[in-house]
């Protein structure tokens, strides 16, 4: 038997570091269960002194996963931080603290600006009153890819002695080679005294697009746990995708001797969920969620793949849930049939949440015809994004064309259920929309991007827009919105955003 990677997977805290991408705790815990449907052996759900909000995250993520995976929770090497993450884990039934510092050149002398002495100093301490708190302690060394390796060694072997049981070696940077990263994980594998006895971690970033072939050399040189996030979100370029080191253990396990317990025909799903949850689209040619990750477009590799799947693939699109086998659903269908297919997405309701679902299912299959899986999860989501929506869309009307000036009338209803109706004019009916909702809404804003595309396919297709939107600090929030109409589609993601960024306010 090869050994077991542990998978740790942030993408709802890491990840939610991309810009636009932060979640609430709602979104958190849709993203949450996803997870354990995956498997995943850790989930970071979030740095609770950052804010109320993403403190409050962390403890309904504890209450959802109960003991089906460890809860881990960010902390720098501050007390205050650490009695504050304790204070979120406090209900969950594995909890884990993850707290460290910065230990390369430019981290301890132009950030932190501490001796190494008072770096070791402090993480002893961190790692000591984390262990007040819970028995799973987790000490990163960011940066650890540019340090200096002897400080390394001893900073490690201090916090070790401390009481951590898991030492991360982040590439936080994404900066070596994958040879010198395995290199410095097997040399701090030969040289940390106690290092035998705790588990190894690595956490590499995309900067250099190396990502998961830094996390692969890290795993060939010992380290059995591995921080990923899905679809690769995170900082900057991101940081290892889930499905790819997955994918790379299971075709390539023997040669590792390693192997993880995910489930990866939850990966497209799960790709999806996150792609819906956060508004950031994956790539097409993203390596297995990817939308062409399986698809064969030349005429000599349609040939090859007609003769013999392998001529070209190396990956049963099934065996990651990309195998498009959803069953598709109309106006037909029934209660039974949908609840079933809901159920199967991972979508459990009650009784009265699935009426109201099953309502706007009835729409959209009048219109449609055919429902497929991606509808479904884009229905969910609108749905998600209802819940607790200081706005909502009630009316909207629009005249445009040649030669008229574009007018929209919008109706939107308030948190106490009150409407309000504004009307105005643009250079275009999604122009003249979004003026009327800002004059209803009434908050400072600059729309950045603007992203319409077919969730499925036809002309009767959903469309989906993806808008990012920046308040007056600079914040940026993205909005997500899906109907048949994509003027619809358009205010609905507008307003998605604004209820966002007015929630954080
Ligand atoms: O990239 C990094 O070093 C991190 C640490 C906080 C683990 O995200
Ligand atoms: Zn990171």
């Amino acid at each position: 038997m090869t050994r077991k990677i542990h998978i740790f997977d942030t993408t709802l805290r890491d990840g939610e570091q991309s810009p636009g991408a932060s979640m609430n705790a709602d979104e958190k815990v849709v993203l949450a269960r996803q997870l354990l449907r995956l498997g995943v052996d850790v989930i970071e759900a979030g740095f609770p002194i950052s804010s109320p909000g993403d403190f409050q995250s962390v403890q309904r993520v504890c209450q959802e996963v109960g003991d089906a995976a460890v809860v881990c929770a960010l902390t720098r090497a501050v007390p205050r931080d650490i009695e504050v993450a304790a204070e979120a884990l406090a209900k969950a039934a594995a909890p884990r603290i993850h707290t460290g510092l910065g230990v390369s050149p430019s981290h301890l002398r132009d950030k932190l600006q501490l001796s190494e002495q008072a770096a070791i100093d402090a993480a002893v301490a961190a790692v000591k009153c984390a262990r007040s708190y819970v028995g799973d302690v987790q000490f990163y060394a960011e940066d650890a890819g540019r340090a200096d390796l002897d400080f390394l060694v001893r900073i490690l072997e201090a916090v070790i002695a401390a009481g951590a049981n898991i030492v991360n070696i982040p590439e936080t940077t994404g900066y070596s080679l994958p040879e010198d990263f395995g290199w410095r994980i097997k040399t701090l594998r030969e040289r940390v005294r106690g290092i035998e006895d705790v588990m190894v971690a690595v956490h590499c970033h995309n900067d250099l697009g190396l990502a998961t072939a830094l996390t692969l050399a890290g795993i060939k040189n010992g380290a059995t746990q591995v921080e990923c996030t899905l679809n690769g979100l995170g900082e900057r370029a991101g940081n290892t995708a889930m499905e790819e080191v997955v994918m790379a253990l299971r075709l390539h396990g023997e040669a590792l001797d390693a192997h993880t317990t995910i489930d990866a025909r939850e990966f497209t799903r799960a790709s999806h969920l996150v792609s819906s949850i956060t508004g950031i689209k994956v790539q097409p040619n993203k390596a297995i969620v990817g939308a062409n990750a399986f698809a064969h477009s030349s005429g000599i590799h349609q040939d090859g793949v007609m003769k013999s799947r392998a001529t070209y693939e190396i990956i049963d699109p099934a065996s990651v849930g990309a195998d498009g086998s959803g069953m598709v659903l109309t106006a037909r269908s029934g209660h039974a049939a949908l609840k079933n297919r809901l159920e199967q997405l991972g979508f459990p309701l009650d009784a009265e949440t699935f009426e109201k679902v099953y309502g706007r299912f009835l729409a959209i299959a009048d219109r449609k015809k055919e429902v497929y899986d991606e509808d479904l999860e884009a229905l969910m989501a609108e749905y998600d994004r209802n819940i607790d929506a200081l706005w909502t869309l009630k009316t909207l009307q629009v005249s445009c064309g040649v030669p008229l000036v574009a007018t929209a009338t919008v109706v939107l209803v308030d948190a106490q259920g009150v409407e309000h109706l504004a009307n105005a004019t643009g250079t275009g009916p999604i122009d003249a929309s979004y003026k009327a909702v800002s004059e209803i809404v009434q908050v400072d804003n600059d729309l950045k991007e603007f992203v319409v595309q077919a969730i499925t396919r036809g002309i009767d297709a959903l469309g989906e827009v993806t808008v990012r939107v920046e308040d007056a600090a600079g914040t940026v929030f993205s909005g997500r919105g899906a109907d048949g109409d994509i003027i619809v589609s358009s205010t609905k993601a507008y307003l998605n955003a604004l209820n966002r960024m007015l929630r954080v306010k």
